[in-house]
């Protein structure tokens, strides 16, 4: 189990994967200057981690961290967050507020999602990051953040900008060092330590005590692809030590969230009953074809947000138009 972000140095993180090495040795050289940070990772990666561990590792440690989820912010929320405001600035602008840029001065500014951040977010970030000037909401004076950069984003930045959705003065404004997150089904020989990290950690908390893991349920672990990554092993890990009732976890322990291809119960909300006989991925029916691979895709994304179809869409980069789409050819399946 990692420490809490809040604590957990560069220094703290070890790997035996080769990029992941790469990764962390660009994080420890990015840790000792302010050079902005781009982590490009999917989902799950560990971006936040990294952007938690570099802070922590840098000489602005004692300052805070502060972060800001670029694409969850409306532009009407856009300024006050960013900036701050003062008292009176708006109606319901009760007392003074600060700002991000205000917030991380001496600190670090984490941007996350970066890519999906709207035109006007791009802008009014970009003025600061080039002047390193700003007024709160309501007032004239100005104020100065030195806010140390790092970014996250699931996407390349440079394809954003060539599909012209990221401003390209913002992109070199950002662009210092990029550090390249593998997905886990490319750490692959990470995953048994890791597995047995977070099965510690699980079987603590829950009050058990597991001794081992049947090689068929290894089996299965290290089979499946992971798209949700190291979000996902922590969740996958934890239910399975929840199933587990003796000291060995059984590969009907081991549930992945269902697929619709193989059950078609999904409207019945049911998470599929732990059976070693079934099996539920593609992997199973040798399915390969990237028609089953994107519905599988769709499918976990849709349940890992709890059906939530705007933040499904969202999370796969696509219209909420085309989200229903897809769903609606699972259904006919
Ligand atoms: N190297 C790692 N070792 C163990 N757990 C990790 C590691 N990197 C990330 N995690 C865990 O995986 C989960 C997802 O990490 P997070 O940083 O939130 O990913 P992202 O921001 O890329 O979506 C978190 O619970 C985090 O603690
Ligand atoms: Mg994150």
């Amino acid at each position: 189990m990692q420490p809490a972000p809040s604590s957990l140095r560069v220094e703290d993180l070890a790997t035996t994967n080769e990029a992941m090495a790469r990764c962390l040795r660009l994080a420890a050289l990015a840790a000792k200057s302010d050079v902005p940070v781009v982590l490009l990772g999917e989902t799950g990666t560990g971006k936040t981690l990294l952007a938690h561990a570099i802070h922590n590792s840098s000489a602005r440690a004692a300052r805070p961290l502060v972060s800001f989820n670029a694409s969850a912010m409306s532009d009407t929320l856009l300024e006050s967050q960013l900036f701050g405001h003062e008292r009176g600035a708006f109606t319901g602008a009760q007392q003074a507020v600060k700002g991000k840029f205000e917030l991380a001065n001496d600190g670090t500014l984490f941007l996350d999602e970066i890519s999906e951040m709207s035109p006007l977010a791009q802008v009014k970030i970009l003025r600061v990051l080039e002047y390193g000037e700003f007024e709160r909401l309501g007032s004239e004076r100005m104020l100065k953040s030195n806010a140390r950069i790092i970014c996250a984003t699931n996407c390349s930045l440079r394809e954003r900008v060539v599909q012209e959705k990221f401003r390209e003065d913002l992109f070199h404004r950002l662009n210092g060092l990029t550090l390249l997150i593998p997905p886990l089904r490319e750490r692959l020989e990470e995953l048994p330590a890791l597995i047995a990290a977070e099965l510690k950690a699980a079987a603590k908390s829950e009050g058990k005590t597991i001794t081992a893991i049947h090689p068929q349920a290894m089996e299965r672990l290290i089979s499946y692809p992971w798209p949700g990554n190291l979000r996902e092993l922590s969740h996958t890990v934890r239910t399975m030590t929840l199933f587990c009732e003796g000291p060995v976890i059984l590969p009907q322990h081991v549930v992945f969230p269902p697929d619709l291809a193989a059950t078609p119960s999904r409207k019945d909300g049911n998470q599929a009953e732990p059976d070693a006989t079934k099996t539920n991925s593609a992997h199973a029916n040798s399915d390969l074809s990237l028609a089953s691979a994107v519905a599988r895709h769709v499918s976990l994304v849709y349940e890992q947000t709890s059906r939530n179809q705007r933040q499904a869409a969202r999370l796969l980069g696509i219209s909420r138009a085309t989200l229903a789409r897809h769903l609606r050819k699972l259904d006919q399946k």
